[in-house]
């Protein structure tokens, strides 16, 4: 049997995460699920008849895999007590993304970087990141990535439920101010409360996501280029990035310039792109098209304009399923077929 725990079962990746342990084809086989989530929600039976345990002192015992999606401070201070009681953990945080003996893994780009859990511990990557990880590793292989130029459009629901339920309640209020949506040079915004998102995002597009970082750059702006250099084992890659919050529910959305050592052959590009595993090439992707599946869709694929060795490329998808839930749920598919997890029967 293998025993897994979801820390943070309640929220909107840790149900995600629920569904997809359950219903992949393929899964782990002999499966026990233990859902855990804070003291608020301890004994609250889930969907499935699932009852949540409290994370307190003990729950972390018996465990092969520990999932975690409850926040980096929760990650921080709990995923070492799984590990040192025998799981491997899988952290959807940002807590231990960039430990050199943690791998960073995206289970179809470099699932080999789990034959290095130096601390037991394993980190999802964030979910910008992720979904670029696959159009750009298949280009990456075939003409040599240099640089990259990537622009974000994200979702309200990459804040969790609470950020798609703020952009919710500012809907109706803001329809009711629509002169001022036109022409208000800013009213209709006056009183509309934002607490999850930088500025009220309904009806409206919002240049900042996280915190600010050196030189004017927020900290998701660097995620982004710290994690593609360390998932595509690229230290040198020049990478400048732009996250830009939009008001859409779920789907990210990422506009790409990528440049590589080779010039690019456009008909080989989509060969390879098509080829990949986990992502479909679809013309004019959208976000509410791939809300709810598990591809990551590549579209408007063209050659840059002036420079023979530059792509655009407009990447969408779900980041609550490639960009988190799915992904971890992999990389533990991938722990039980290549025999490393197996603390809860060595210490049974
Ligand atoms: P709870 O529902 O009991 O607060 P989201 O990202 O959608 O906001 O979800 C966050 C998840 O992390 C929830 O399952 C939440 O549980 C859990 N969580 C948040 N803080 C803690 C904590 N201090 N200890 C354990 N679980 C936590």
């Amino acid at each position: 049997m293998t025993r897994v725990a979801v820390v943070g079962a309640t929220g909107a990746v840790g149900t995600a995460m629920l569904r997809l342990l359950h219903e992949r084809e393929g899964g782990i086989p002999d499966l026990e699920v233990v859902p855990i989530a804070s003291a608020r929600s301890a004994g609250r039976e889930l969907h499935g008849g699932l009852v949540v345990q409290a994370l307190e002192e003990g729950v972390q015992e018996g465990f092969d895999i520990a999932i975690f999606s409850a926040g980096g401070s929760t990650s921080k201070a709990w995923a070492p007590k799984f590990a040192q009681a025998g799981a491997v953990v899988v952290d959807n945080s940002s807590a231990w993304r960039m430990d050199d003996d943690v791998p960073l893994v995206v289970a179809e780009v470099n699932p080999d970087a789990l034959d290095r859990i130096g601390k037991g511990i394993v980190a999802n990557p964030n979910c910008t990141t992720m979904q670029i990880m696959l159009p750009l590793k298949a280009l990456h292989d075939a003409f040599g990535l240099t640089d990259l130029v990537a622009t974000s459009f994200q979702a309200a629901g990459g804040a969790g439920q609470k950020g798609m339920d703020e952009l919710a309640d500012q809907v109706e209020p803001l329809m009711q101010r629509r002169d001022d949506l036109v022409a208000g040079k800013g009213k209709a915004l006056e009183g509309i409360a934002a607490e999850v998102h930088a500025k009220p995002l309904a009806f409206n597009v919002v240049p900042w996501l996280g915190s600010e970082k050196d030189g004017g750059y927020t900290d998701e702006e660097l995620k982004l280029m710290n994690e593609s250099r360390k998932i595509l084992d690229l230290p040198e890659l020049r990478v400048s990035p732009t996250c830009v919050r939009v008001p859409v529910f779920v789907g990210h959305s990422v506009q790409c310039r990528a440049t590589f050592r080779r010039e690019v052959d456009l008909d080989e590009a989509l060969r390879v792109l098509e080829a990949f595993p986990g992502e479909v090439v679809h013309n004019v992707p959208t976000p509410v098209e791939y809300a709810g599946r598990d591809e990551v869709a590549v579209g408007r694929v063209r050659k840059d304009l002036s420079d023979p060795k530059t792509l655009n490329l407009f990447v969408v998808g779900d980041n609550l399923l490639k960009g988190a839930a799915l992904n971890t749920v992999q990389i533990a598919e991938l722990l039980v077929q290549r025999g490393v997890v197996g603390g809860a029967r060595a210490a049974a």
